[in-house]
């Protein structure tokens, strides 16, 4: 769907189907220069980073491979108790591999820190992040952030894998909600 077929669920659009294919592909480009000689394992983060590992991968011109982790924070129903709980594992020995963390989304930037320690503990020669989207002012966890696509506000934003309440991840663009539905 794109933002029109919804646009009573919508406040505004923050980036065009457009704008985020192209701004996808220019860190494509970097990704790409930057791993020259060096296959990168790109590990998506489920569910939101579909939509970025599915553009990203396939505007990469060098060979790369694909793996999925899937977390939950959970404790007290908030993130702020700091605890990420594994809900599927990679499947991949990343034991001396070049690994790239693909992100829709740091919020606040906890899961992300949990997931780098993690995986640093497995030993890969190398460990990066790359996230589409960034919100500077909800980041409580500083995480080192090799690749952002674009830096958001600190609202209720959705598609391009972002949901609300599971909805909205098949909205080509990125937008903000209208606050009639969160409200
Ligand atoms: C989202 C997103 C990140 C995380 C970022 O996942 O995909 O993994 O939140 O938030 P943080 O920086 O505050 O930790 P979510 O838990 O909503 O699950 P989802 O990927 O299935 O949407």
């Amino acid at each position: 769907m794109i933002a029109v077929d919804i646009a009573s669920d919508l406040d505004r659009v923050l980036h065009t189907e457009q704008q985020v294919l192209t701004r996808i592909a220019e860190v494509a480009a970097q990704i790409d220069a930057d791993y020259e000689g060096r296959e990168p394992l790109i590990v998506g983060v489920l569910n939101g980073a579909m939509m970025t590992v599915s553009d990203l991968t396939r505007a990469m011109t060098s060979h790369c491979e694909v793996d999925w982790m899937a977390v939950s924070s959970y404790g007290s129903g908030t993130r702020s108790s700091g605890v990420v709980r594994i809900l599927k594992d990679l499947t991949t020995d990343i034991s001396g591999r070049h690994v790239l963390i693909a992100e829709d989304i740091v919020d606040t930037g906890l899961t992300l820190s949990y997931l780098v320690k993690n995986l640093r503990n497995r030993e890969p020669a190398s460990l990066e992040v790359m996230t589409m989207f960034r919100k500077p002012d909800a980041m409580t966890c500083p995480v080192n952030l090799k690749y952002v696509g674009f830096d958001i506000p600190n609202e209720f934003v959705v598609g391009y894998g972002l949901d609300y309440s599971g909805r909205y991840r098949n909205l080509r663009d990125v937008a903000t909600l209208a606050p009639h539905v969160y409200s």
